[in-house]
């Protein structure tokens, strides 16, 4: 199978879809498994690929995975973790922004880790300064070598009390991971508060941490010396549920999303409606669909939570493309994430980006080079194209055009959404796509 998608667009997408647990959860828990004296069973397990890369790198570790794709579970048992082969986690190198998460469990186990240098989506510098920093506070000794990062724990680690420059979703994981087995109290203000790390948070209170979040972004946790394995299931990926949404809204289709859950979702479901798409929730799901009429232009700022994700912001910016006015989106979690829509003007849609803060106050990238704002310009119908994948969220976007438009596109690089979106092909599928993958 190539790398390759026909689609020919201007169809409705109507049907039902499920999703299941998220990317950006699941692969956290599973490196959680490493800090267990005992096994693990993760369950509502999706089959994408960074869940494929995380496995191959607890194996490496020694943990032995066992993975059941029916019923959506994964067995990982820690019993026998050791140190990997340089060269053999260096093979990871680019694949995923995962490793770096490796850190702190590996140092209570082993005693030293080895980090290669880190892959993920490219949608800004996404540097490492805060992970290091955490580790060094807790006492790690952190060198940067050729091939990566090679960090030693040689006087054990230590509670400290860290306060984030930014709530960074991946520090805040860091911390947690680390802090958890570390000797004392670890205090962490200005922490991340995603559903995500609520779970993971869930987690490591059933292996048998002490965590408290206070109000204020305040996480207190009393490290202890053994913690055991977990059962857990999955909550739903949030992203996947929104970017199957913004699809229903930009092809003019009804979407049910069996998996989606509201309480995770509610900042989405306020922009979905003012910008006039409709949403049943009942206990299994969310019906997302467009009733008809012209779509409404908003102002809309990305935020850490609980306010609007980055990540549902690609998708839906091709939804703000059919919308009657204009709307404007001032992005402030990357500095980078508006590359995607250089693709969507190349198909007819009128987007103007800017490097100022619009439509919102000042944020971190404001007096800097980064077109971080966005004014789109509709309703535009939109063209069939030659399109090439950027990254997971961008690519999707641009699926979800190729999709709206008329006549054939051809998507290149979809690889890059298997990472993130499970069995995407078949859903497109249910949902009466006309496409080939060849
Ligand atoms: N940052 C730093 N230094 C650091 C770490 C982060 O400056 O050491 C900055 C980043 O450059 C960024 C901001 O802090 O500007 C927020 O980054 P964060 O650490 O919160 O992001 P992350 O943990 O790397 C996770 C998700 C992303 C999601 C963000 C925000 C995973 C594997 N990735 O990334 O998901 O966008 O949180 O919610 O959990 C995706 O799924 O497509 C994706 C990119």
């Amino acid at each position: 199978m190539t790398d390759l998608l026909y689609v020919n667009g201007g169809t409705p997408l109507s049907g039902e879809i499920t999703v299941r647990g998220a990317k950006n959860f699941v692969s956290k828990a599973m490196v959680a498994s490493l800090l267990g004296d005992g096994p693990s069973l993760l369950r509502n397990v999706p089959q994408i690929r960074d869940v494929g890369v995380v496995t191959g790198l607890l194996e490496l570790h020694g943990v032995q995975v066992v993975r059941d794709d029916h019923a959506g579970t994964l067995h990982l048992d820690p019993s026998n973790v050791e140190s990997a082969h340089v060269a053999d986690i260096d093979a990871h190198a680019g694949s995923s922004r995962i490793p770096i998460l490796f850190c702190g469990p590996l140092l209570h186990r082993l005693g030293e880790a080895f980090i290669p240098d880190l892959g993920g989506c490219r949608i800004g510098d996404r540097p490492i300064n805060y992970h290091l920093d955490i580790l060094r506070q807790f006492g790690a000794v952190v060198e940067k070598r050729e091939q990566g990062i090679h960090i030693r724990a040689p006087f054990g680690l230590q509670g400290t009390k860290i306060a984030l420059p930014y709530p960074s979703v991946g520090a805040t994981e860091q911390l947690l991971l680390t802090a958890v087995r570390a000797e004392g109290i670890t205090e962490l203000s200005n922490a991340a508060i995603e559903p995500e790390i609520m779970d993971l948070i869930n987690v490591l209170q059933k292996m048998g941490s002490i965590i408290s979040v206070d109000t204020d972004r305040v996480i207190r946790i009393e490290g202890v010396e053994r913690l055991r394995g977990f059962t857990h299931t999955a909550l739903a990926d949030r992203i996947e549920a929104a970017s199957w949404a913004s699809a229903a809204l930009a092809t003019q289709g009804d979407i049910y999303v069996r998996g989606a859950s509201q309480p995770e979702m509610t900042a989405f479901l306020n922009t979905f409606r003012k910008v006039g798409g409709e949403f049943d929730v009942d206990d299994d799901g969310i019906r997302f669909y467009h009733p008809g009429g012209d779509l409404n232009p908003i102002v809309l700022e990305t935020d850490v939570h609980p306010g609007f994700m980055t990540d549902w912001q690609q998708p839906l910016v091709v939804a703000l493309t059919q919308a009657k006015g204009l709307s404007i989106v001032h992005e402030t979690v990357y500095e980078n994430r508006f590359g995607f829509t250089e693709a969507l003007v190349g198909m007819g849609a009128t987007i103007q980006v800017y490097k100022e803060c619009l439509g919102g106050r000042p944020c971190r990238f404001g007096q800097r080079n980064f077109f971080h704002s966005a004014v789109i310009s509709g309703p535009t119908p939109l063209a069939a194209a030659e399109i090439e994948v950027p990254d997971l969220r961008g690519g999707f976007s641009h699926l979800i055009a190729a999709l709206a438009a008329k006549g054939t596109s051809t998507v290149k690089g979809i690889g890059l959404i298997d990472r993130g979106y499970e069995h995407f092909t078949d859903k497109l599928t249910a949902l009466g796509a006309e496409f080939s993958r060849t």
